[in-house]
């Protein structure tokens, strides 16, 4: 059986067909992002009717892609959909309610029920369309745009929140530091800066802080390390590299000992890694020499499936497979991580 996922939660705007929780069959996107890079920033409602506009053609083209894939007709391909799966939040509200209405519809169209999906596990989910074997208990580290978390999980659907961000979220911080270093804001701010520490040669001796480090919890704050890089930079005394290089090193830093805490805490078997910051090539090398020779399994997903898309948001709802009522089913633009 497959499940139809739908993400809507901010400004990508995708449709997935997964038979299985773990196979894709197809995935289609669409983003709005190129315009929100020309503003600086995400303007909620152009991101909204940006997901109106796109919705109805990403759908179209994932059931017709499908449908060649598996060489079947709409009707059979509809018969053989379990479930509609859909961001239920956190994300932006013009934006989610936008594909919960869509879920809605097809809901009563094709007599399917639905189930909502938190987007911060759905990210985590992401390592199951591409790993096997993932044993519990895991430690969940979500690193985007939006949000920086610690989980536990103890089983599917059973998540615990460990700690996250007390300010800026990893990659939003990635984004302003880029913008304070001339490079570009939103979302490309951050593969942007990661390739400009790339560029950086020579010998290193960090300068910026590792803020929170060594505090005895798992929470993060990014937005102090921000500020000293616009002090740094405004005193022309290191490279843009250098500056480039020790920011990304910093936040490394920082998410590779709180990671390791977590996974050592709760004894996990596993850490799975998940969010748009995870494309990140040097955080992925540094996450897998912190835990060589532990025993714990480190799985982060392919680049193609770190950033938003549907295909970790069917995923999910194959592994929690906790149905809501249409009345019931509205978008929560501020969902936690252990609410449903
Ligand atoms: O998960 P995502 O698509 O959006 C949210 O759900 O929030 O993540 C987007 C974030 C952006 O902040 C972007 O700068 C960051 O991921 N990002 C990176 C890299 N590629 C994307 N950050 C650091 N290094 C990268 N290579
Ligand atoms: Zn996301």
């Amino acid at each position: 059986m497959y499940i139809l996922g739908i993400e809507s939660s901010c400004d990508e705007t995708s449709v997935a067909l997964i038979e299985n929780g773990t196979k894709e069959i197809y995935m289609s996107l669409a983003s709005s992002c190129d315009l929100h890079e020309k503003t600086g920033g995400v303007v909620p409602e152009v991101a909204a009717r940006k997901q109106v506009e796109f919705l109805l053609p990403v759908l179209h083209e994932c059931l017709t892609k499908s449908q060649e894939i598996l060489n079947t007709s709409r009707d059979n391909l509809i018969k053989h959909i379990s479930h509609i799966a859909v961001t239920k939040g956190p994300g932006l509200i013009g934006s989610l309610v936008v594909g919960v209405e869509a879920a809605k519809t097809l809901s009563v169209a094709w007599k399917k029920q639905v189930i909502p999906v938190n987007h911060l596990i759905g990210h985590l989910y992401a390592n199951f369309l591409v790993h096997e074997g993932i044993e519990f208990p895991a430690v969940g580290m979500v690193v985007s745009g939006g949000h920086t978390d610690l989980i536990l999980m103890k089983a599917h659907g059973d998540y615990t929140f460990l700690g996250g961000t007390l300010d800026d979220a990893c990659g939003e911080a990635f984004d302003k530091t880029s913008r304070t270093l001339g490079l570009s804001s939103y979302k490309l701010g951050g593969p942007l800066l990661s390739k400009k520490a790339l560029e950086f040669t020579g010998a290193y001796t960090p300068v910026l802080p590792r803020p929170m480090l060594d505090s005895p919890n798992f929470d993060f704050s990014f937005s102090g390390l921000k500020t000293a890089v616009k002090y740094l930079y405004a005193k022309q005394t290191h490279s843009l590299e250098f500056i480039a290089y020790d920011f990304q090193q910093a936040v490394i830093d920082v998410l590779t000992k709180k990671a390791k805490q977590a996974v050592i805490k709760t004894n996990a078997k596993s850490i799975l890694l998940g969010g748009g910051v995870l494309a990140n090539t040097a955080l992925r090398a540094a996450l897998d020499d912190a835990f060589t020779g532990t025993g714990v399994s480190v799985y982060y997903p392919p680049i193609r499936l770190c950033g938003d898309n549907a295909a970790y948001i069917a995923s999910a709802g194959f592994y929690n497979p906790v149905e809501s009522s249409l009345e019931a089913l509205s978008p929560n633009p501020a969902l936690t991580i252990i609410q449903n």
